[in-house]
């Protein structure tokens, strides 16, 4: 009798702790709901930036997501004045040449995501170590401005070498590699191209035909659509983007072959919301992330399987063979010797 009655009100005790621990789990199958905020460094044109900040706050209500655009060069530089304190917990977007010298500067966190299977080539698109992961690919080409090429009977740029054209004194436009990731990229092109004696020759050339450097790298194909110069040198996608926008703009390509970008993304060394940056990286290598570009006016490719290019017409141009490693880990050299041997940086500081 005595058993008996012990035992129902032991059997009792069991079910109020189950119903409570029941009660007190949190929803979600018992994870725990991600919360909290990231810190994101953002380097695509802040359409992108905002667009992709309100499709992860979506995803994870909890999360509140603060950004700053800024363009690679820029970045970096950040990046390595705050090593010892950071203010970034992700940094997303921009060439890879930019990941790979913050990688060798010790600025970035090793992270294995379980979303890398789908990287359609982990060779070229992801780094060896697990530093960066590359999140989509551009090629570089040529804004004309329409009227002005209508005056100078249809004329556009069809290679390099026409850049140095003598019609396009003053006229040419590009950003300065120091900021700009978009301007590295065009730097170690030619450097590639034409071998570097005779690249740093032609940079040189070139740098005195610019009307003037911008900050950020697609600049250019705004103020050649507004007649401000005649030809710029841009991303193709960012080209694409304002010719939607109404720019009077011709994208041409040189057929020598042209260079592009791996956009890369990387966790910052030190993140103070780690965990939540790896919930972005994870994201952000999504085929349903990658596919939302063209909604924020971005038409760059996607590098995962499952996901549809926008444009794959831009990249079905002549593209070099692209040294990444090679231009990541000369990246702060060759920048230094642009600006204090051919064209200081001094009009971006204004
Ligand atoms: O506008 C987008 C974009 O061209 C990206 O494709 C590229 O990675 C980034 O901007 C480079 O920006 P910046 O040249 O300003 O560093």
């Amino acid at each position: 009798m005595f058993r008996r009655r012990t035992f129902w009100i032991l059997a009792g005790l069991l079910a109020l702790m189950v119903l409570v621990l029941a009660a007190c789990a949190p929803p979600g199958g018992g994870k725990k709901e991600a919360s909290g905020e990231l810190n994101l460094l953002c380097t695509p044109q802040v359409e992108w930036c905002e667009g992709m900040k309100a499709e992860f706050e979506k995803k994870y209500p909890n999360i509140t997501v603060n950004f700053v655009r800024m363009s690679s060069g820029e970045s970096l530089t950040r990046l390595r004045n705050e090593k010892d304190n950071p203010q970034f917990d992700i940094w997303w977007g921009g060439p890879v040449d930019s990941f790979i010298a913050a990688k060798q500067e010790g600025l970035l966190e090793k992270y294995e995501t379980p979303a890398q299977d789908k990287i359609i080539n982990k060779k070229l698109m992801l780094d060896p170590d697990r530093y960066w992961a590359g999140i989509y690919v551009g090629s570089l080409g040529f804004a004309t401005n329409k009227n002005w090429s209508e005056e100078n009977g249809g004329w556009v740029p069809k290679s390099w070498d026409d850049l140095l054209d003598p019609k396009l004194k003053g006229q040419l436009m590009v950003a300065h590699p120091s900021s700009s990731g978009t301007s590295y990229t065009a730097l170690c092109t030619i450097l590639q191209l034409k071998g570097e004696e005779e690249g740093w020759e032609f940079l040189k050339k070139y740098a005195a035909q610019v009307n003037q450097f911008t900050k950020s790298g697609s600049a250019p194909a705004r103020f050649v659509g507004a007649g401000e110069a005649a030809v710029g040198i841009v991303f193709s996608h960012d080209i694409v983007k304002q010719i939607e926008d109404g720019m009077p703009l011709i994208l041409s390509f040189p057929e020598e072959g042209t260079g592009y970008e791996i956009g890369g993304m990387g966790i910052i060394k030190g993140a103070k919301n780690l965990e939540n940056a790896k919930l972005w990286y994870d994201w952000a290598l999504q085929p349903e992330t990658q596919e939302l570009g063209p909604k924020y006016g971005a038409y760059q490719a996607p590098t995962v399987e499952g996901a549809k290019p926008s444009r794959p017409e831009l990249l079905k141009v002549k593209l070099i063979d692209y040294d990444f490693e090679w231009c990541g880990k000369h990246k702060k050299e060759f920048v230094d010797r642009f600006t204090n041997e051919i064209a200081g940086a001094e009009n971006l500081k204004k």
